[in-house]
Order: structure tokens, then C-alpha cells, then sequence
């Protein structure tokens, strides 16, 4: 039998065709009791069934196998569990017969409070607390409710039965065909799914409400959710209608089960889950309350829902071979998502906003510790670290440049024959290439390996000289460090006007282009003349426009333009010649590379001068993200200029609080209204007076009245943490009338907002409070995660913090993925060697798989903010730039 031990994938002597399942929950022991019954088809010659089972008591005396050709049952000469392996092997003293049997099985189980599995999530009806049951299996945990072949490509039908109490709803993937009422409890018997991954079975048994509706095909659509907040889904409701039906299309295929349900769980560790045809969500990003959710809430639970939607096309009908393609998933799913939102309300120009994806996978990818799209995988604990920046937005981006390389005409085109080809089956990575390739008569699989199969990009360097553009491609950290790669870039740029254009590939280290051949000799000058095409003064090498790479940020590489580039870019930038994504893109570069020590702040700063009267929601946005990154390095490199940088960010975004004001305007438009509360909430962490105190007005009308106009829920968060910044030990009124506010709302997302406010506290003694209220029952364990980001002052509280309660932390988060948020969010701010190595000692003792290479990346962080803090220590001209740029009249 140990043979079986240590393998990453179960052998496959014996493939499911098909579970039948029961499973009967108390909902009050919080135990549950099952049996299974497993078609198997026996393809070699064994002795041996290997099958998942984790913290499961099988019922040694009744298991059996039963040939189905003779009837003859095989009892196993031996049971035994391997825990370390999550298998069960059921040893039989003959060869089993090749051909089709029945495997038969007994057990029983915990409905457990870790939120996988097969658990138990808590709600309050009528003053008394309840449990729910709930599934959450991906990525490996149905082996947690039944014996099976828990792994993507060991697809099977699921006919599933439950016994319950009967006054409850119960859900699972498929439409119910009987239900029986005896006494207390009733028997729910499901439709037989279509073949499935295991990874894919939801089970939901406790009380709810929902409102419903139909796809224009007549698939039956339900949003459930906790009793009394039906109306709350009604916004999802009509986005997954909407959803549906453009996939359909999108696809080319439909969707194939006959019911959607999509169901908000009190107690949930992602986002959202794609379950087939019974999606889960966390409130947050299910419900939507007109009253009191804000306009970024909307768009959460627009983006999530047609991110899950998409997955039951790309995830459940056509799966993911391995975990090593993931990505294929999440990848996908993400960016189909925005396609999703982009039509059903293109006024939210959600496009614009899909470089937060992408810069959030460079960031990450821009580390050593990064780690390749296809990752091997060899342990089902590694499995949960993957759901990373890296397959979720590294992937999307990199799909997103090769559509923009492909054509969306095409790409849509190829991957409807890509669904096709392996629907109700299984994919791998080149799969979609080949039908890509196909579809285009490009070498994509050759294009895209360089990105799938390699960690990190590279950081496009040009340059000007004599009419000539040179290129350079070289590997980017965020270390500074120089590193080894090569990718086929698909380079695009513009010159002086969007209509002047080129792309083609960079294949080689280096590519020189001639200006003069590319803009054509005698229509160059037409061309750069043309009305807003943004030449300057500088005429020293002839043709004098901005020249733009990577165009719309459509490519996942970084550029770095030389000093005459540069500038150019700045003029056309304070000239408006340039898209707001080309406005992103360069500002994100050069803070990029400011943190790699390749540019200094003093010219990061003075590029973000430029940006005076940006009005576009998702720079201003990211020009938020950048100055509170560039404060935090600030104050620890050179403490003295803190004020100063602060007064400089403040009189940035004062142009646009001017603009918006505190008052939303009727009919304004979603993106202005999130940009509002953004903006808003800087100008109240960088102690902008007028802002707090205006913030802190408005607060108390809303203290006295919960629907006062002066504090709609775009403003709120602004409110908070205008009110917080005020908080100290010696005045915790509006601390605590934030924690009565908490207690006192049933909406998550008003519970997150204020756990998120409460923290940016600039004093350590309230942090404290905070963190700890974090560990209380008041807060439930899925959203402890958004109280973690601290002030820059409760930096070394936090992490006391975290060491004195890390047993308790590891305990309870240690199963999932969100204990990662406690390591990342507490050390990356640091910015000391000294403090790495602090936290190196440690976890030298308490590190462990799950976290393993999330620490090594915060680690990491740590050291790139210790040498780029020493960087900006030697810049000489900072002091006197800064000083100008603060005091400038915008
Ligand atoms: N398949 C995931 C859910 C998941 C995440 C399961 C991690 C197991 C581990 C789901 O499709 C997903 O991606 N959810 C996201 C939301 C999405 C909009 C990015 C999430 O949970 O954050
Ligand atoms: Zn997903």
C-alpha cells in the first residue's frame, strides 16, 4: 500500500463514471452521515481502489465493490487512510475484474467551521443564531464530504440526495425532481448532473429567501439570500439574466444546465464560487441595496457575477486538465468578466479600469519569487497559493494582449471551436493555443509560451537617435536586479496622433526602427502637424512628437523611455494628447521603476505634476494608490520631507475635490461618484483640515440619521477615515460610535467599510483595540482580512500583533488562503533590513506550505523598500523638488 503514498495524482486503474450520493446534515451536532455509491469502470489490473478522503470516518464493514457483469461483491481485505496524501486504499486479496462495478460506501463527517469542505455558516433569524450547511470544494476539498477521485479531469454525472429538516431550503447543483416530506425531515432528490468535475458540487441547506427570473431561453435564474433581503437581489438577478445570455452567444454554445442559483453565504473564504448551476458568493459581492451600498459595491458584484457566469462556460463545461492550468480558469474568467460589464454598462468604461488587473500581476510578477502561469503542482496543498495575481490577473492580461494582437473578431471566433472541441471534457493550456493558432494562422503557442512558461516580462526600453527608435528588451524586477529571459513582444506604438500607428513583434534582444521609413518621408511632417498631435519645442532630432508604446496598456511589459521621450510624454500628458489608459500606463512605468532604482523620485514626482488636472476616475485612482506608497517610503527615508510630499498630494487632488465637491450631483456619472469618495478619503489620510473636518460634519448627521443626504454611501468611507485620522486614546468617541455603527448594521459591506476606515488610525494604542476587535466574535473570520492594513504609524503594532497571536491566527486561517493576507499585509510595509530578518527568525520555526511563498514574497517587498528607501536617501535634489512642487499653485 505504500506506493500510494506521496503521489501528487491518484493512479487511474479505476476511473468514476458516475456517484450517487446521500447525505443526511444536522444542522444542530453539526455532523453529517453519508453513503456513497461510485460507478467505476476498472481499466488494469489491480488490487488496489486509491481515492481522496480527508477527516471522513469511513465505515470499514460496508465497504464493498460489486462487478456489474456477474453481481459478484468484493469485500476489501483492508481499509486504511494515509492522512499526509488525503487518500484512502482499499486493498481486495483478488484481482478486481476489468469492466464496470458499483463501489459502495459508508460515512460520516463534521460540518466544520473552516469554510471548506462540507461546513457550517452561522445566521441570526428572529434573535436566535442558526446553521446553515454549505460546500466549498475547490480547489480539493469534496473529499471532505464524500470518498471520491477529487481531481479536475476525473469528470463523472452526480445524482445527489438529501435528507433534511424539513422546514429548510436545500440546494445543490441540479433542479430538485422529488421531494419528501416524513415527519420532521424531508428527502430531496436532485436531477443527475451532466459530467462534472467533483470540484464543482455545491450542497446548501438552511433558510432563505430569493427573487427569480428567466434568460430569454427559459433558463430559471434565483438569487438566494438571507431572510428579508430578497430585494437586495434583484441587481444581481438582472446581471446574471443579462450575463447568460450574452455568454451564449459569446460562446456559441448555451448554457446547458436548467436552472441558475446563485446563493449569499454569511460565512464565505473567497469572493464567489462557480459552483455548477448553484454559485455561493459572499454577501458582499451578491448584494446590492440601493440605500446603502455605494457605486464601487455595484460594480463588485456586476464583475463577480459575470466572472462566475463565465466560468460555467470556461471552468465547468470545458475544465481545466490540472491545476497547473488554473490560470485557464481564473485567467479567463477575469478577463471575460470585464467584456461581460463592458457591455451590459459601458458608461462605467470598465476597460479603463482592467489596469488594475494588470498592474497588480506586474507587480507581483516583478518579483523573484514570482512564479511561471503554469506552475507545477505535486501536493494538493500547494494548490491554494496559485489563486494568485498571477493566475487570476497575469493571466487575463496576457489574454487581453493577444486578443489586441489576434483581433477580437477572431479570438471570439476560435475560442467558440475551442468550447466546442473539449466541452464536457478536459484542456490543457496549448489546447486553447491550437485553436487559437488555428483560428488566426499566428504561431500563438509559440508567442504565448514565452509568457505562460516563464515567471516575469520585460521592461521595453527606447530611445531616439538620428530618426531612429531602438528597443531593448531585458527581464524587470522590482529589485533593480538584472535577470534572465526572453519574450515575443507585441510591440505598439503611436506617434504624435493615434491614427499613426505601428505594431510588430520584438523577437530579439534588441530592434532598431527608422522614423523617416515608418511615418513615410514627405507625409511625416503632414501627419505631425496635425491638429492635436502634440509636438514641442524640442527639435533636436528632427521629428519632435510624443511617442507612445504599448498603446491603451493593452501589452504586459513595462517601457522605459529615455530622458527626450520622456519628455515629451510629460508635455503631451499636461496637454491632454493622450488616452486616460495611456495616462496610466506611464505613470504606473515610471513608479515602477522608480521602486527599481532605475529613475529617481525626483522625476516620478515630477511627472506626477503633470497629472494637475487629470479628471479621468481610473488615473486619479491609481494616482491615489502611487502617492500613498510614495508617502509611506517617504516618511521612512527622509521624515523631514513627509509634510511637504503630503502638501504636494493634497494640492494634486484638490482640482478634482473642487470639481466633484462633497454633494453628489443628480445624474452624475458612476465613475465620478467612486472617484469622489477616492479622492476624498486621500485628502483626508494626507490631514487635509477642511476635509476632515467636512468629513467629520457630515458624520455626526449621519450618526443622528442613518439615511441623511449629507452622507450617501459613496462618501462614507471618506467619512470614516476623515473621523479616524482624529482618533486617539484620550478621544475615542468617534471610534466608538464607528463600532456602534458596525454593530449595528446588517449590511456586510457597511461592516467591511468601517473594519477598513478603523484601521487607518494614526494612533498604535487605538490600532491595537482594533486588532484585537479583529479576533473577537463580533467579527466574523472572513472579514477580519480587511481590518489588517494599518497606518504607516501602526506598522510595528501590527506586527507585535501578529507574533503574539500567531498561533491563535494560524489555528484558525491556517486551512485557507486568507491566512496569506496576515503575512503579506503585515510585513510588506516595512522597509528595513533589519525588520526582514526579524521576520525571517520568525517564521524560520512557523513557516509551513500554505504560506510558504507568500512570505518569501513579503520578504522580498521588504528588501526592495530597504534599498529604494537608500536610493532616495542619496538623491540630492529631492529636498529643494519637493519643496517647489509643494508650494506650486495648481
Ligand atoms: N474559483 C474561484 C473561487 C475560489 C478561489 C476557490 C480560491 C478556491 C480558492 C472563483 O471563481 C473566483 O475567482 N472568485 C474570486 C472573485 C472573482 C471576481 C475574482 C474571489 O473569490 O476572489
Ligand atoms: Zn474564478
Amino acid at each position: 500500500m505504500e506506493q500510494f503514498k506521496g503521489q501528487s495524482r491518484l493512479p487511474k486503474f479505476a476511473v468514476p463514471k458516475r456517484y450517487d450520493i446521500r447525505l443526511k446534515p444536522d444542522l444542530e451536532s453539526c455532523e453529517f452521515a453519508g453513503s456513497v455509491a461510485i460507478d467505476l469502470d476498472i481499466v488494469g489490473h489491480t488490487r488496489f481502489v486509491v481515492l481522496n478522503v480527508a477527516d471522513l470516518s469511513i465505515h470499514d464493514g460496508a465497504v464493498s465493490f460489486t462487478n456489474k457483469n456477474s453481481s459478484k461483491v468484493f469485500q476489501p481485505s483492508k481499509v486504511e487512510i494515509f492522512k499526509e496524501d488525503d487518500i484512502l486504499v482499499l486493498e481486495f486479496s483478488v484481482t478486481l475484474p476489468i469492466g464496470l462495478g458499483v463501489l459502495a460506501m459508508e460515512f460520516d463527517g463534521i460540518l466544520n467551521d473552516k469554510m471548506k469542505g462540507f461546513y457550517r455558516s452561522t445566521y441570526v433569524q428572529n434573535g436566535e443564531k442558526k446553521n446553515m450547511a454549505v460546500t466549498q470544494f475547490e480547489p480539493a476539498d469534496a473529499r471532505r464530504c464524500f470518498p471520491c477521485w477529487d481531481e479536475p479531469a476525473c469528470k463523472a454525472t452526480f445524482k445527489i440526495t438529501l435528507d433534511v429538516p424539513a422546514e429548510l431550503v436545500a440546494l445543490s447543483n441540479m433542479p430538485v425532481v422529488e421531494e419528501r416530506v416524513d415527519g420532521k425531515l424531508k428527502t430531496v432528490s436532485y436531477q443527475e448532473s451532466p459530467i462534472m468535475s467533483t470540484y464543482l458540487v455545491a450542497i446548501v441547506v438552511g433558510l432563505f429567501d430569493f427573487v427569480e427570473d428567466h434568460t430569454s431561453d427559459g433558463v430559471k435564474v434565483r438569487v438566494y439570500c438571507e431572510v428579508g433581503k430578497a430585494r437586495q437581489g434583484k441587481f444581481a438577478l438582472h446581471v446574471a439574466v443579462k450575463t447568460l445570455e450574452l455568454y451564449k452567444e459569446y460562446f456559441a454554445v448555451p448554457y446547458i444546465l436548467p436552472k441558475l442559483d446563485m446563493i449569499a453565504i454569511p460565512d464565505f473564504a473567497a469572493g464567489a464560487m462557480e459552483n455548477y448551476g448553484l454559485v455561493t458568493y459572499r454577501e458582499t459581492a451578491l448584494l446590492f441595496d440601493e440605500q446603502h451600498s455605494a457605486a464601487s459595491n455595484k460594480q463588485r458584484v456586476a464583475t463577480v457575477v459575470a466572472h462566475e457566469l463565465a466560468h460555467q462556460w470556461f471552468g465547468n463545461l470545458v475544465t481545466m486538465e490540472w491545476w497547473t492550468h488554473l490560470w485557464l480558469n481564473e485567467g479567463f474568467a477575469t478577463w471575460v468578466s470585464y467584456l461581460a460589464a463592458d457591455s451590459l454598462f459601458p458608461e462605467w468604461k470598465i476597460w479603463t479600469q482592467f489596469l488594475d488587473e494588470s498592474t497588480e500581476g506586474l507587480r507581483l510578477d516583478g518579483l523573484e519569487e514570482s512564479h511561471p502561469i503554469e506552475v507545477e503542482i505535486n501536493h494538493a496543498g500547494e494548490i491554494d497559493e496559485i489563486f494568485d495575481a498571477i493566475s487570476y490577473r497575469k493571466g487575463a492580461s496576457v489574454i487581453r494582449m493577444l486578443q489586441s494582437y489576434l483581433g477580437a473578431e477572431c479570438f471570439q471566433r476560435s475560442l467558440a471551436s475551442y468550447i466546442k472541441r473539449h466541452a464536457y471534457s478536459n484542456a490543457k493550456t496549448e489546447d486553447l493555443w491550437a485553436a487559437l493558432e488555428e483560428g488566426s494562422g499566428e504561431p500563438v503557442n509559440n508567442l504565448m509560451n514565452s509568457w505562460t512558461k516563464q515567471k516575469g516580462y520585460p521592461v521595453v526600453s527606447v530611445s531616439i537617435k538620428d530618426q531612429k527608435l531602438e528597443f531593448e528588451q531585458s527581464k524587470f524586477l522590482s529589485s533593480g536586479s538584472h535577470g534572465n529571459g526572453q519574450w515575443i513582444v507585441p510591440i505598439t506604438l503611436c506617434c504624435g496622433s493615434y491614427d499613426v500607428r505601428k505594431n510588430f513583434l520584438l523577437e530579439m534582444k534588441s530592434e532598431t526602427l527608422d522614423l523617416k521609413e515608418f511615418l513615410g518621408c514627405s507625409t511625416a511632417k503632414d501627419k505631425l502637424a496635425g491638429a492635436g498631435c502634440g509636438g514641442t519645442s524640442d527639435e533636436s532630432n528632427g521629428i519632435s512628437t510624443w511617442i507612445k508604446l504599448n498603446v491603451d496598456q493593452t501589452g504586459f511589459y513595462r517601457v522605459k523611455y529615455d530622458e527626450v521621450l520622456a519628455a515629451r510624454l510629460r508635455y503631451a500628458i499636461g496637454n491632454k494628447y493622450l488616452s486616460a489608459t495611456d495616462r496610466f500606463g506611464i505613470l504606473d512605468d515610471s513608479f515602477a521603476l522608480c521602486m527599481a532604482r532605475q529613475q529617481s523620485l525626483t522625476t516620478l514626482l515630477t511627472l506626477m505634476g503633470a497629472y494637475r488636472d487629470e479628471l479621468e476616475y481610473t488615473v486619479l485612482s491609481n494616482l491615489i494608490i502611487i502617492s500613498y506608497k510614495l508617502a509611506r517610503i517617504v516618511a521612512d527615508a527622509v521624515p523631514k520631507l513627509l509634510d511637504s510630499i503630503k502638501q504636494f498630494f493634497i494640492s494634486l487632488f484638490q482640482n478634482s475635490a473642487e470639481r466633484l465637491g462633497w454633494q453628489p450631483k443628480a445624474g452624475e456619472s458612476h465613475l465620478d461618484a467612486m472617484l469622489r469618495g477616492e479622492v476624498l478619503t486621500a485628502l483626508a489620510v494626507f490631514g487635509h483640515d477642511p476635509t476632515l473636518d467636512e468629513g467629520s460634519r457630515r458624520f455626526h448627521a449621519f450618526l443622528e440619521d442613518r439615511n441623511t443626504t449629507l452622507l450617501p454611501p459613496d462618501l462614507r468611507k471618506a467619512a470614516y477615515v476623515a473621523v479616524m485620522q482624529k482618533v486617539s486614546a484620550s478621544n475615542r468617541l468617534g471610534y466608538e460610535a464607528l463600532l456602534r455603527v458596525y454593530r449595528e448594521t446588517e449590511l456586510s459591506q457597511e461592516k467591511t467599510r468601517i473594519l477598513s476606515s478603523l484601521a487607518s488610525c494614526p494612533d498604535p494604542n487605538i490600532i491595537l483595540e482594533e486588532l484585537n476587535f479583529l479576533l473577537s466574535s463580533e467579527v466574523r473570520s472572513q472579514d477580519a482580512v480587511f481590518g489588517l492594513a494599518v497606518s504607516m504609524e501602526g506598522r510595528d503594532t501590527a506586527w507585535t500583533w501578529l507574533k503574539d497571536n500567531w498561533e491563535h491566527i494560524s489555528n484558525t486561517w491556517g486551512s485557507g488562503f486568507l491566512i496569506t493576507r496576515f503575512v503579506s499585509t503585515v510585513v510588506s510595509p516595512f522597509s528595513s533590513f533589519e525588520k526582514a530578518k526579524e521576520v525571517e527568525e520568525f517564521f524560520a520555526s512557523r513557516s509551513k506550505p500554505s504560506i510558504a511563498r507568500t512570505l518569501k514574497q513579503s520578504i522580498e517587498r521588504v528588501h526592495i523598500n530597504a534599498k529604494w528607501v537608500q536610493s532616495i536617501q542619496g538623491e540630492k535634489d529631492l529636498p529643494a523638488a519637493v519643496k517647489e512642487l509643494a508650494l506650486r499653485k495648481y
